[in-house]
């Protein structure tokens, strides 16, 4: 089985998010299976020397986007059994950040075109191209268009919907000025009278997949189908939920060189440690209580509402600290940096992107808040466990299918690897984080729920099984 992959991060190179974990992490697991895998991002300004220096460059050439003609450089290197390309355009990538630009359409149609483009310049045609949210869809489109000029025939598209917010809009006028595509085409990409790509991307592809079971249902209602939902009922048979793993060597406290003292499943006694460690990096008073962490893009679909409400009740009957690692809304931002104002020795808001320092904040916290209102796989609750923090989740999306409620069982003993709460409502996050803090207090009960969060299997090994089923599927329709 031969794979390309494309998006627009990807773990270790360059990433923002959870997809760029997903695209490092998922096709070295499928390479150890036997499959040829390569995958395709980007070559951003972020990409550091490390990298770069491990490149070679395959080739050089031209890419249309309707009347523009643009250089791209094509270079790779491989790791972990998986060949890796990078799409190099100064013009396009060289720019501080990877998303976010006023032109963001231009630089990812062209990413697209790309794509195509370098299946045909290296001779390498997949069995399956597997695309990854928008930035990627417009792939799926080209695709089918190289097919009805009787091009890449053995070629079949899955096309991965990472997150439902994010669909790519564009005003109609650059169907032809900028994607160099007609009317039949337009027909593909167009939903309520604008150009939507993720829409191109679900109708072009063979086969959908979003990264979790609920969400594959929840996203078919009016309530998280973000407008797409109609089009999604339409294509129900080709779409499937698979829920993401980790990387169990990345996140893995026995080994992670960023944290203050190393620890496991069988020993979680260094945990302590990190906690000190992590109160000192925060500047807080290193005292003997429990320890909150919000890790998350500062999203108002992160649930962070519920949180804004619930926060001070909760330091204040628990006792606790929180320390918040993310960016996004001003708003968010604003109030999370006020209340580290309020309450200096309780509260640290560290308002920026830093992966190391999350790996620190998940070995040294005691307890994760996620209350997400939507979450299509969410894997900070899944690093969190591995790390022996306790996330306390809503039971939306990924969440639901990831992390089960602690309970003692009535034959004895427990079950669970978290606190869980159903509706979004400040008071169940409340008492979902009251009831996680409580536990902290008894601390043999604690060591048992650790145990079971650091031993659940959050390996890619069953979602790789799954994802090959699917690409055989596709293969054959
Ligand atoms: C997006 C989603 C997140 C998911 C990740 C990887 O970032 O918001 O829930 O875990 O993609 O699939």
């Amino acid at each position: 089985m031969r794979i390309l992959f494309a998006g627009a991060e990807i773990m270790p190179f360059a990433a923002t998010g959870g997809l760029g974990d997903v695209l490092g992490a998922l096709p070295p697991a499928l390479a150890s299976r036997g499959a040829d895998v390569r995958a395709v991002m980007p070559l951003y300004s972020a990409v550091g020397r490390e990298w770069r220096d491990k490149m070679k460059k395959l080739a050089e050439f031209t890419v249309r986007l309707s009347w523009r003609n643009q250089y791209c450089g094509l270079y790779s290197l491989k790791r972990k059994g998986v060949t890796w390309y990078f799409i190099d355009n100064e013009y396009y990538y060289a720019r501080e950040r990877l998303y976010g630009e006023y032109d963001d359409g231009e630089r990812f149609a062209f990413f697209s075109a790309a794509v195509i483009e370098l299946m045909k310049q290296t001779g390498f045609y997949p069995d399956v191209l597997h695309l990854h949210d928008w930035q990627a869809a417009l792939a799926a489109v080209y695709l089918d268009r190289e097919k009805k000029n009787g091009g890449f025939l053995g070629t079949k598209c899955v096309f991965t919907i990472h997150n439902i917010e994010y669909q790519g809009h564009f005003d109609p006028f650059l169907l032809g000025d900028l994607f160099g595509l007609g009317e039949e085409e337009g027909r593909i990409l167009t939903w309520n009278g604008a150009l939507n790509l993720m829409k191109g991307g679900i109708a072009a592809a063979d086969r959908i997949s979003t990264v979790s079971p609920t969400y594959s249902r929840q996203i078919l209602t009016p309530e998280f189908g973000k407008g797409l939902d109609p089009i999604l009922r339409d294509s129900s048979f080709k779409l499937r939920g698979i829920l993401n793993g980790i990387d169990t060597e990345l996140y893995d406290p026995e080994k992670d060189p960023a944290i203050a003292v190393r620890y496991s499943a069988e020993d979680p006694s260094g945990k302590r440690a990190c906690s000190a460690a992590l109160r000192a990096e925060a500047g807080l008073p290193d005292r003997d209580c429990p320890l909150f962490a919000i890790v998350s893009r500062l999203a108002s679909h992160k649930g962070l509402d519920l949180a804004v409400s619930a926060i001070r009740g909760i330091l204040n009957d628990t006792d606790g600290q929180l320390v918040v690692l993310g960016k996004g809304e001003t708003a968010l931002e604003d109030f999370f940096r006020s209340l580290e104002r309020e309450m200096p020795d309780r509260v640290r808001a560290m308002i920026v992107y830093d992966r190391e320092l999350s790996r620190r904040i998940y070995a040294g916290a005691d307890i994760l808040l996620m209350p997400s209102r939507s979450e299509p796989c969410g894997l900070a609750q899944m690093i969190a466990c591995r790390y022996g923090t306790v996330p306390v989740v809503r039971e939306t999306g990924g969440l639901a299918d990831s992390i089960r409620q602690w309970r003692q069982l009535p034959e004895g003993g427990y079950e669970g690897n978290g606190f869980t709460f159903r509706d979004p409502d400040p008071a169940e996050l409340y008492y979902a984080a009251k009831g996680a803090s409580d536990l902290w207090y008894r601390p043999k009960e604690r060591a048992l729920l650790i145990e079971s969060m650091m031993t659940t299997d959050f390996s890619w090994d069953r979602s790789a099984e799954e994802y090959l089923a699917l690409y055989r599927e596709a293969a054959g329709s």
